[in-house]
């Protein structure tokens, strides 16, 4: 396998190729972030047609979005551009999801009542409500989101079957700080791709390392290796997307945590190993992404180690580090969960390496890369070595790679808690 970027596939993950996104502004100041959602969307391969209601027209005018979708913006249910003078049918009909991004406090009211007296509520109302889906991002100031009057809102749209995309925390436009600033166009596109997700690890508890460990030798000093910890994160936001409940523990890396996951930081790997033989026991599925340094100073200095003239150097002696898949695998074979997946960084003969190690590490799936490679690539290529051979996923983006392993790895689970435990597998 090699890892030279194919210039065909992009950079970008064309995670909405083939979506159809009608995109709703309604009317707040956070109408500046929808330009930015409507190019995101579109980088990620959806198409979008934007209606705006006449108080977003306020806040940003149509011409601005019609440049960013490349489709003439709708405004008004009486627009005489439609043959039919049927916008609010027309546009509904052609959607694969309404998403409502900034959805104001009174348009919210407005849906909440069945009102339809402009063309956004109006083609909401008509949406075929089995088949196309209402996603709504709030934005509004922290009082009017803390209203009662608005978390019942809340409340009743979702029992009224849209998705409500939730908020964030800081400062506000109005100089105060809280609760009710509409999402980040970059945490809404992860909100929306989730979304369209196959959910095929609903119920599932997920805990994955990811990243390198660093075994210090000194107060400032210390040993790592060069893994970026991509894989792990985008396997994180894999997994997340596809329904499961999401535990990150990661060594030193300095990327962003995937949108609904939870991450514990460690530096070492007796931290990593203590963080997930803590939670092993309620995961489901242990991902063993991370690089984990084999061996550690036995006994790192407390101050900075310091040249004394001499030309001698210093003697490091080193300890074994806990072998963290191992532990949580001989645990899985007495219990029968989680299910584990181990991964094989190797620099040559990766079938036979890759599948050796599936033995000597005694789990299920063992996932297989050339290390040299793949660290800190976007890209990479895998080879997925279980009990009936092996599978080769071919060079791809991480975040694709990491969603067809999410599939690989759910369809294994589902197929051994039919027919039994997890420990006959090995
Ligand atoms: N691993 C782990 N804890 C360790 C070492 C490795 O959990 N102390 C996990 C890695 O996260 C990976 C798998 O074990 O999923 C394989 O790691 P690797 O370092 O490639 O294998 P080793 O067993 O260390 O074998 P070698 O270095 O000889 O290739």
């Amino acid at each position: 396998m090699t890892n030279q970027a194919n210039p065909e596939q992009g950079d970008a993950a064309q995670d909405l190729a083939g979506k159809h996104i009608v995109l709703g502004l309604s009317g707040g100041i956070a109408c500046y972030k929808s330009a930015e959602l409507c190019r995101a969307l579109i980088k990620a391969g959806a198409t979008v047609q934007v209606v705006m209601t006449e108080a977003a027209a306020q806040f940003i005018t149509p011409v601005t979005l019609q440049a960013l979708s490349g489709r003439p913006v709708y405004t008004s249910q009486w627009d005489a551009r439609e043959p039919n003078s049927m916008a609010h049918i027309n546009l509904s009909r052609e959607a694969d999801a309404i998403v409502i991004a900034p959805m104001s406090a009174d348009f919210m009211a407005k849906l909440l009542h069945g009102r339809a007296d402009d063309l956004l509520s109006l083609m909401c109302l008509a949406r075929p409500i089995a088949s196309v889906p209402l996603l709504v991002a709030p934005a509004m100031n922290r009082e009017m989101y803390a209203h009662p009057a608005t978390q019942r809102n809340f409340l009743q749209l979702e029992a009224d079957g849209a998705t409500v995309l939730g908020v964030g925390t800081g400062f506000q436009a109005c100089g105060e700080t809280g609760d009710g600033r509409m999402l980040e166009p970059d945490q809404l596109l992860e909100d929306i791709i989730a979304f369209f997700t196959p959910k095929v690890l609903a119920g599932q508890r997920v805990l994955i390392t990811a990243g390198p460990t660093y075994e210090a030798m000194d107060p400032v000093r210390g040993i790592t290796n060069r893994s970026s910890g991509k894989m792990g994160f985008a396997i994180a936001r894999a997994a997340r997307e596809a329904g499961a409940d999401v535990t990150l523990v990661a060594g030193p890396v300095a990327l962003p945590t995937p949108r609904g996951v939870t991450r514990v930081d460690v530096r070492s790997a007796v931290e990593m190993h203590e963080a997930v033989m803590a939670r092993a026991s309620q995961a489901g599925i242990f991902i063993a992404t991370a690089a984990v340094a084999d061996w550690r100073p036995a006994s790192p200095a407390d101050r900075k180690i310091k040249k004394d003239g001499s030309k001698s150097t210093p003697q490091l002696e080193f300890v074994e580090n806990p072998d963290i898949l191992a532990a949580v695998a001989s645990d899985a074979a007495t219990r029968g969960t989680p299910y584990c997946v181990g991964f094989a960084a190797e620099s040559h003969d990766l079938v036979e390496n890759a599948s050796a190690k599936r033995l000597r590490k005694k789990v299920p799936l063992l996932v297989g890369n050339v290390g040299p490679d793949t660290f800190g690539q976007d890209h990479n290529a895998l080879l997925l070595i279980d009990a009936n051979g092996h599978l080769e996923l071919p060079l791809a983006p991480k975040r694709v790679l990491a969603r067809r392993l999410v599939q690989e790895i759910a369809s294994r689970v589902r197929s051994v808690r039919s027919v039994g435990s997890a420990k006959a597998l090995p």
